[in-house]
């Protein structure tokens, strides 16, 4: 008798498989590149959980990803067009874009080598920017990724950041347009301490000069979202994890 798979087993298997297919390209970057991948991508419920959610439509085809490390998003997104196009996407999952348009912008010229080395084969090739966030051209697009970098600058320049983010995705004219921003809670004492301190040790090991320090309250990221014309819905993602992360789904409020 064939054994009938629940809806999570088959979720389960398919995470598997989309882990290793999106780590393995990293193994061209390097043993530290490869690891990195394959803990980051296992470890951090962010991944699985955009996806689980439904949160990265096939409609958000051109992606732009601030502080995007060495491009795993990039990776992701590839592997997940590569599995709907074989027809091995659970059910239950919806579609990702069949073939996005990727710009990673990270300001660590190292980071951005490792990128390059691990993907800069897929195809469609990702624009990988080695630039600072605070004053980088952000091309027009559908969906922008921020995961936990906002807080590496100071709060008048993280305005800056989300006008030029808002501005870019009106400018994409897409009525579906998103950003996804992870930022730690400050009103969440000690999940938010423990991940500045984590922050401030890799980023030291790392040989960044500024320390990611400026943390906001929940409450002010969405009326901060709010004011600039984005209606928000907010998220906890940090499941399994000391951290106090909240994931900020943003989108353009056509009526703003
Ligand atoms: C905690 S890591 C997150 C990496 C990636 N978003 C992820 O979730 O895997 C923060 C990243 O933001 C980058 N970063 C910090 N300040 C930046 C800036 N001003 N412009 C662009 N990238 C920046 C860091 O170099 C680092 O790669």
């Amino acid at each position: 008798m064939s054994a009938v798979m629940s809806p999570s087993s088959s979720t389960d298997t398919a995470w598997r498989e989309l882990h290793e297919a999106a780590t393995v390209p990293y193994k061209k970057g390097g043993s530290f590149a490869w690891h990195f991948a394959r803990g980051k991508l296992g470890r951090d419920p962010v991944f699985r959980g955009l996806l689980e959610r439904g949160l990265i439509g096939a409609q958000h085809r051109r992606v732009v990803d601030i502080g995007c490390g060495q491009g795993l998003f990039a990776s992701l997104l590839a592997s997940m067009s590569v599995m709907q196009k074989q027809g091995r996407w659970p059910a239950s999952w919806a579609a990702t874009p069949e073939r996005a348009d990727y710009t990673g912008i990270e300001l660590m010229p190292k980071d951005v080598a490792r990128a390059e080395a691990s993907i800069g084969h897929l195809l469609p090739a990702p624009r990988l920017l080695c630039a600072d966030m605070c004053s980088a051209n952000l091309p027009d697009c559908d969906l922008v990724v921020i995961l936990d970098v906002l807080h590496y600058v100071d709060l008048e320049a993280q305005e800056g950041v989300l006008v030029r983010v808002r501005d870019a995705l009106r400018r994409g004219g897409n009525p579906q347009a998103r950003l996804l921003l992870r930022v730690g809670d400050a009103s969440s004492r000690r999940g938010f301490a423990i991940s500045q301190w984590v922050d401030r040790t890799v980023t030291r090991i790392r040989g960044h000069k500024v320390s990611p320090t400026w943390g906001r309250p929940l409450a002010e990221w969405n009326a901060l979202l709010q004011r600039l014309g984005f209606r928000v819905q907010s998220m906890p993602m940090s499941e399994g994890t000391p951290f106090a992360n909240v994931l900020l789904v943003a989108d353009l409020d056509p009526a703003a």
